[in-house]
């Protein structure tokens, strides 16, 4: 298959470009990236070294249609998978005008280009923010009503829109996946996981939004990517699929875990202002993909934090280069007025 990706200098896209070239050498992989601040030639450079002509990198706009356009063309692309994305809740809350040029226009160009060029099959990436909160009880299922509460989120639900309206008026190939909370290696050490992280081996004190029992559903990165490949392989035209790990943690007890296995001391936690419409609680129901693609998560989080610490402690050089300029002026602004 020639696939064209789009933000794959960012965390999950990183991952599934390694995934893709080893379950499917015979591919030619296009990665597309603007190489925002989360974006990181370097976490490719393994696969860059190892898969010569069969992966291409083009620094671009998913906005920029004609540059979609010749490339669709140019590498005769038959299938597409939207990563690109502005992806943190809280940079939304401090400045949605990014997230609705990338997350809405950007994505609206990625179906419009291949809609016009003729390609087989877009897969958008989603989120399953775009349903909003849950009580204590529940899961959220495809057929949840979108109630996005965040402008990140609120800018995915409006791809997701489009993606829906694209299949329904034009008959396209759109599947759309909608995965919980990623965690792994390559994640920008602005999400909550690699954040404590860096801040637990520096000794600094862990900025916990709230009373720290908002719950997620954590996933390790490799089965989020599994998913997204079969969605690809085998998902149905128009249809929408969650992923999710079964893995629900409040939020203290993800930071509890980092700090058990960085050796660090509880009494670096420190309770600081709530995240304004913070969601409550995430849990997916996943039987859909279960039935239809296989999907099922293979990675217990105990496994996949052991894993991710230790990638981490293993690529402190990854770390200190991702972690300059914009993202330091970014995390002054963000939590100097709360930790
Ligand atoms: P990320 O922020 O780590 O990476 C985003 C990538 O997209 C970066 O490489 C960036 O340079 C690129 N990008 C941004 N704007 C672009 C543009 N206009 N044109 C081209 N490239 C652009 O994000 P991530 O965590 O890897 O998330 C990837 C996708 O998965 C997003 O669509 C996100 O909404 C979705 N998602 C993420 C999670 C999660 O837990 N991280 C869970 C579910 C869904
Ligand atoms: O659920 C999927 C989503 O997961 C993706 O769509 C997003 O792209 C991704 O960023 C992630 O969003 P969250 O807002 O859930 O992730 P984040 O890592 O920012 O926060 C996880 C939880 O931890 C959330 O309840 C807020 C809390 N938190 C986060 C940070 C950064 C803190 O308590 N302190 C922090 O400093």
């Amino acid at each position: 298959m020639r696939l064209l990706v789009t933000g794959g200098c960012g965390f999950i896209g990183a991952n599934f470009l390694y995934a893709m070239r080893q379950n499917h050498p015979d591919w030619l992989l296009v990665n597309l990236d603007k190489l925002t601040y989360a974006g990181n030639p370097g976490s490719l450079r393994a696969l860059e070294a190892e898969a010569g002509a069969a992966y291409v990198f083009v620094h671009g706009d998913i906005c920029d249609r004609p540059l979609v356009e010749r490339v669709l063309a140019e590498h005769r692309i038959e299938a597409v998978v939207n990563f690109a994305a502005e992806s943190h809740v809280d940079r939304s809350i401090d400045d949605p005008a990014p997230f609705v040029v990338t997350n809405v226009l950007g994505a609206q160009n990625i179906l419009d280009c291949a809609r016009r060029a003729k390609i087989a099959r877009v897969v958008h990436v989603s989120t399953d923010e775009v349903y909003g909160s849950l009580g204590p009880e529940g899961q959220f299922r495809e057929t949840t009503p979108l109630a996005p509460n965040s402008p990140y989120s609120a800018s995915k639900a409006g791809a997701d829109m489009l993606a829906r309206a694209y299949h329904e008026t034009y008959g396209q190939d759109v599947v759309v996946t909608r995965c919980s909370n990623n965690y792994g290696p390559y994640q920008f050490p602005e999400k909550l996981i690699p954040l404590m992280y860096t801040r637990a081996i520096a000794g600094e004190p862990l900025p916990v939004y709230g009373d720290g029992q908002n719950v997620r559903d954590w996933i390790f990165v490799g089965d989020h990517c599994r998913g997204v490949e079969l969605a690809l392989l085998k998902g149905r035209a128009g249809a929408v699929y969650n992923f999710g790990g079964a893995s629900e943690m409040a939020n203290i007890d993800v930071v509890r875990t980092v700090l058990r296995l960085t050796g660090q001391d509880e009494s670096l936690i420190r309770f600081v202002a709530d995240r304004p419409g913070h969601d409550r609680r995430y849990a997916m129901n996943f039987d859909l993909a279960a039935r239809e693609l296989g999907f099922a998560p293979s990675v217990s989080f105990a496994a996949g934090m052991e894993r991710t610490i230790a990638w981490y402690q293993a690529n402190s050089v990854w770390l200190d280069e991702v972690r300059s300029g914009a993202y330091r002026a970014f995390m002054d602004k963000w939590y100097g007025g709360r930790a």
